[in-house]
């Protein structure tokens, strides 16, 4: 079929990667501020580990690999802990260590705390972790240095197919395999890349991608399974490098490689760029669709985010549900979380009537249409195509109060910590008041489908 063939992709691929080149790959000055930075980070490891003779450091992640994305600088500083240490002990350590070799920080959780900090204005992350044996892991991270292993040596060469990769992956905000994003990790892009050989044979192939993809490297096959995209992991051949990417993300990558493919342009690795539209254009937007928004926003709960990420969905999923079996016909529903937590949903119903049609039983059921017609009522039941029909007065007529009510009758089912923060108390905004939610401008274009 013509219309799904290219025959001058390779020509136009090279022009356009000609151009995105010098936007991917940072440039010398980045790289100093990253090699100068390390070496404080050296010196200053080297000599607080001199208290702790068994620990070990490595600089693991993108910055040595020479991978990482221009503009992204980040360095990986991971401390090993032998497998006599507690899970306590490395958390406490790994945060005590962290604090002193960084200029400033902050705490951040992935498996475990770690600290984020700076270096000469560089960003860092110091992450603990066991120095395994085999490939029996500890924490979520162990695994780190025998991917760093695996990749250093296989990637020389396609480097820059890495960050045209997470920069094509970025502009579509799907890069990232955290709880938030759902996308692809740094790491599943070097694979890809290595798999594939290149870039450019990775967009050919993912043009063609179907669920269920398993990838397998080291025997240089694919496979059908069950996950949407399953890439063994070289260095544990049980785990799935693409476990936390989603169904519907995995089919995003495919639209964007199969629109790139049959015309190539830079603006596949523009990002950055966030679409602001004007509070009043939202505000028509909003007013001309007919629909109902409804915004829940309560305090942010202090807890890992992934942790938080599952916990809305469930929120989420939850309450659009309660509006779906109420009539209120959800259309969409999603949710942030920056300064707050807010939960965003939008239903094809803004008012129901007061009463409502309830079926009852087919005639021929006499014990049924008995009960139906002897329940105390404010209407007369009546026959309609051969069963029993009656009005009753809704208690809920508007997708607000739905949302509120279930909020206050089931605060449990919503996840243990949103629960407990949502019991001290929540806001409730509908329609054009929703725009009063500060910073709320982005996430309304992407949630309402706008083009902008
Ligand atoms: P990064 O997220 O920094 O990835 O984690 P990266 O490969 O360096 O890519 P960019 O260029 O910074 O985006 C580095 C390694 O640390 C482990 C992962 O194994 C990853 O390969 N890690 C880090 C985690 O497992 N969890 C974390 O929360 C952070
Ligand atoms: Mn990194
Ligand atoms: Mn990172
Ligand atoms: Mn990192």
């Amino acid at each position: 079929m013509k219309r799904f063939h290219n025959p001058d992709f390779d020509r136009e691929y090279d022009e356009v990667v000609s151009k995105v080149r010098e936007m991917v790959v940072p440039d010398e000055n980045e790289r100093n501020r990253g090699l100068k930075a390390k070496e404080i980070l050296e010196s200053r490891m080297k000599r607080v580990l001199e208290n702790f003779p068994d620990l070990e450091f490595r600089f693991l992640g993108s910055f040595p690999r020479n991978t990482w994305l221009k503009g992204n600088l980040e360095i990986d500083l991971f401390i090993l802990f032998p497998e006599s240490y507690s899970e306590e002990e490395l958390e406490k350590i790994g945060l005590e260590i962290g604090r002193k070799v960084v200029d400033r920080w902050e705490e951040r959780f992935a498996s475990h705390p770690y600290v984020h900090g700076w270096v000469e204005d560089v960003e860092v992350d110091v992450v603990p972790c066991y120095r395994i044996k085999g490939n029996k892991i500890i924490s979520a991270v162990d695994r780190t240095p025998l991917h760093h292993e695996w990749v250093k040596d296989r990637i020389k060469g396609k480097e820059d197919d890495v960050r045209l990769l997470k920069s094509f992956l970025k502009a579509g905000g799907i890069y990232g395999a955290e709880y938030a994003v759902r996308g692809f990790s740094g790491y599943l892009c070097e694979l890809l890349i290595l798999h594939y050989g290149s870039f450019k044979e990775l967009v050919k192939a993912a043009c063609g991608w179907r669920r269920g993809l398993v990838i397998d490297i080291l025997a240089g096959k694919e496979s059908e399974g069950k996950a949407p995209l399953f890439v063994v992991d070289p260095v544990d051949a049980k785990r799935n490098v693409a476990a936390n990417l989603s169904l519907d993300n995995m089919a995003k990558f495919v639209e964007r490689c199969r629109d790139f493919y049959l015309k190539p342009s830079v603006e596949f690795f523009v990002f950055g760029d966030q679409k602001y539209v004007e509070k009043s254009l939202l505000a028509k937007e909003i007013k001309s669709r007919g629909t109902e928004l409804i915004a829940v926003e309560f305090s942010k709960p202090a807890i890992v985010e992934d942790n938080l990420y599952t916990q809305l969905e469930r929120a989420r999923k939850k309450i659009t549900k309660f509006l779906q079996e109420n009539d209120f016909m959800p259309i969409n529903s999603d949710y942030l979380a920056h300064k707050t937590c807010i939960l965003v949903f939008e239903t094809q119903v803004k008012e129901l009537s007061r009463i409502k049609k309830v079926m009852g039983p087919p005639f021929e059921e006499w014990t049924h249409t008995t009960k139906f017609r002897e329940k105390k009522r404010e209407y007369l039941p009546f026959i309609e195509g051969g069963r029993y029909y009656v009005y009753e007065r809704r208690k809920i007529t508007k997708p607000s109060e739905a949302v509120k009510f279930f909020i206050e009758n089931n605060p449990k089912t919503l996840g243990k910590n949103i629960s407990e923060e949502i019991s001290k108390g929540f806001r409730i905004f509908t329609g054009n008041d929703v725009l009063k939610l500060e910073g709320i401008e982005y996430f309304l274009v992407k949630f309402l489908k706008m083009k902008v």
